[in-house]
């Protein structure tokens, strides 16, 4: 019988409470150890799998807060492990996992990646008949674990394609430590937890605990489906459709994300009504708040090893450290950032400041609602939301019409003020009008107290945008369709990111394979502020001369022309068949994605299951294989 062992250590405070970590917050660890057990089919014999759990003796050190000789030790459970699918090892295979036995202490017995990723490693006897031996994948991972065992920072730019995932992956897991995976959107966060996650769990960790965190705008909030039913408020037949299948949905799903909805259209109204955003929860006071699938996520995402969020939340959670919840992310020790290049655009919106047309849009529609829920709606109090609604249409008219960026210096801004003053100081009056009317209530719900509190902070945002001169922030504005945006963002996050990420963790991984300025880190470590960091660049596993053929399509009409989309239909067929439906589509809109994923569907036969179509992505299956199409926020 062969097994193989990951470790882990928990981290524990005096209290037995979770302590912060970075390098001023030290904690203590008390490892735990997960083992599993590969056999062959042919010897197989009643195997066993050491579940994760500590010992009576590391709870009682947790507790006391004084480490003792048996919390090294944690009591062993087992239990039965009946996957039929394990991966075959031959009995006389050489026991690689002698290596992983040493994780429980890291800097005593080194674990080999080598063990792992080389030719005859756990990953080869794993991924049977598919596995490759790329020299990238192995050199990132050492690189990986080196940075967890040691505790530094590592970037690493390595080709598309070299299995970076798992690279960063199997180290981060070896390390016992709890690691948020921050990546570039919610449909990477999803592949990692649906594909490579399954994988590790099945084939070497089978205790590992991993939880998804995304935005809360993601997720239905109980309290607003309750008030809901109560007293409808929807629009026409389509409405009531939509909200009768959410409701019997809300009482199946174990998430409340919205990414199970497949029906819903991305700028479901409806669901902007139903959301659990911040700006709209009351937290504990909430009567719903131990059924809620925000808390359910926070519970989650405290009991697990790895966390998997995108950038934006993780930025999010750095720049707003507190909620009602406490931070959005629970304390962890160490963070891999994979599309690393990503990070400086999403840091700098998080640490900036911007205002919409629709913010106050939304308040208004919120302060409308709660008014009509909680049966305080008289004319009068309507009439404040409703003229929030009207200044900021005549505030934001004022802006140029055409869409596009622009900059808005200070000079711009004072004279923007000047000429539309009325209809600034007309928005802010009605905003603290109704923030004086609210607060004037007696006996009203805690929503109001909170509607309020917004209301302020936007009047404290468009204050900061017009008439503050921070040095270290660019101030612009944009149109965009039916929204104006007004934004001052930092010209250099490098200072903020130094102190509040890389001087308070000890082990930040950045990836990607587009990192390097002329083969150089030089450039995105000064952006980033980090200073110190092993850094390395790896070869791509790819002969891109032989391996690749580069296709620009002659007389495409311009994007946008009305011509466009089916010229772009016709090409993509031609290009599927060729492809024999091997196909991934970028595009640099969902409206276009939509678009064109709707012509061309009507047009090739397909076969297999119905296309899977989240927000980001579809799929379909042509001639057996299948195409994916993508939108992404960049241009190629
Ligand atoms: N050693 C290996 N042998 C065979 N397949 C592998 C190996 N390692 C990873 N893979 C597979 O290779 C594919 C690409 O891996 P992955 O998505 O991690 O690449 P990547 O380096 O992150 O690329 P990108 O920069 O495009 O994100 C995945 O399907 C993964 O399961
Ligand atoms: S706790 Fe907040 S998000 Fe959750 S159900 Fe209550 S109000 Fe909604
Ligand atoms: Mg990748």
């Amino acid at each position: 019988m062969f097994h193989e062992s990951f470790c882990e250590s928990k981290r524990v405070k005096g209290d037995g409470a979770a302590a912060p970590f970075g390098s001023s917050r030290k904690a203590r660890r008390v490892p735990v150890c997960y083992r599993f057990l590969f056999e062959t089919k042919r010897f197989r014999v009643k195997a066993e799998v050491l579940a994760k759990r500590a010992s009576k003796a590391t709870e009682n050190s947790s507790k006391t807060g004084k480490p003792t000789e048996l919390a090294n030790q944690p009591e062993r459970r087992y239990a039965s492990f009946d996957e039929e699918e394990a991966p075959v090892v031959a009995r006389n295979t050489r026991r690689a996992d002698e290596n992983w036995v040493g994780a429980r202490e890291p800097a005593a017995t080194p674990v080999d990646m080598r063990g792992v990723f080389g030719p005859g490693g756990l990953l080869e006897r794993s991924m049977i008949g598919g596995y490759e031996h790329r020299v990238a994948q192995l050199e990132m991972a050492e690189v990986v674990h080196d940075a967890f065992q040691s505790r530094h920072h590592a970037i690493v730019e390595a080709g598309t394609g070299t299995g970076k995932t798992l690279a960063y992956l199997l180290p981060a897991i070896c390390s016992g430590r709890r690691v948020v995976i921050s990546t570039a959107t919610k449909s990477l966060q999803e592949q990692l937890y649906e594909k490579d996650i399954p994988f590790l769990q099945k084939h070497f960790a089978p205790n590992l605990k991993v939880a998804v965190m995304k935005g809360r705008a993601n997720f239905l909030c109980r309290a607003k489906l309750h008030q809901m039913a109560d007293s409808p408020m929807l629009k026409g037949m389509e409405e009531l459709d939509a909200f009768r299948q959410m409701r019997e949905w809300a009482k199946l799903t174990e998430t409340g994300d919205r990414a199970e909805l497949t029906f819903l259209p991305d700028d479901s109204e409806l669901w902007a009504r139903l959301d659990a955003r911040r700006d709209t929860c009351t937290g504990q006071k909430c009567s719903d708040f131990n059924e809620c699938f925000v808390t359910a996520m926070h519970g989650r995402a405290r009991e697990a090893d790895l966390i998997i969020v995108n950038h934006h939340l993780f930025f999010a959670d750095l720049a707003l450290k507190h909620d009602d919840f406490g931070s959005i992310l629970p304390e962890y020790s160490a963070v891999v950032f994979d599309e690393a290049h990503e990070i400086e655009d999403v840091a700098s919106d998080y640490f900036g400041r911007q205002i919409s047309n629709y913010r106050f849009e939304e308040l208004a529609r919120d302060a409308d609602q709660t008014l009509r829920i909680s049966k305080l709606g008289s004319p009068a109090l309507l009439r404040r939301t409703q003229r929030i609604r009207e200044r900021s249409r005549t505030f934001f008219d004022a802006f140029p019409p055409r869409d596009g960026r622009f900059p808005f210096s200070r000079q711009e801004r004072e004279a923007f003020i000047e000429q539309h003053h009325e209809a600034y100081t007309g928005l802010t009056d009605a905003l603290k009008s109704m923030e004086t009317e609210f607060a004037a209530l007696m006996q009203k719900p805690e929503e109001l107290t909170r509607l309020g509190r917004r209301s302020f902070e936007l009047r404290q945002e468009l204050s900061f945008l017009f008439e503050s001169n921070e040095r270290n922030f660019v101030y612009w504005f944009e149109r965009r369709n039916k929204g104006v945006f007004l934004a001052a963002t930092p010209i250099d996050v490098s200072q903020i990111l130094r102190e509040r990420l890389f001087e308070q963790f000890d082990t930040v991984v950045l990836t990607s394979a587009t990192l390097t300025v002329g083969n150089r880190f030089d450039y995105i470590r000064q952006r980033l502020g980090l200073d110190n960091a092993k850094e390395r660049t790896l070869p791509p596993e790819f002969h891109y001369g032989e391996q690749a053929l580069f296709y620009l399509p002659q007389g495409m009409p311009d994007v946008r022309e009305a011509g466009f989309a089916s010229k772009a239909a016709d090409e993509i067929l031609r290009l599927l068949e060729l492809s024999e439906g091997r196909a991934f589509c970028l595009f640099t809109s969902y409206a276009q994605m939509k678009d064109l994923y709707e012509r061309v569907s009507a047009r090739c036969c397909w076969n297999g299951s119905r296309p899977r179509r989240t927000q980001f992505c579809s799929r379909r299956r042509v001639s057996g294989r299948e195409w994916t199409c993508q939108a992404n926020s960049f241009r190629v």
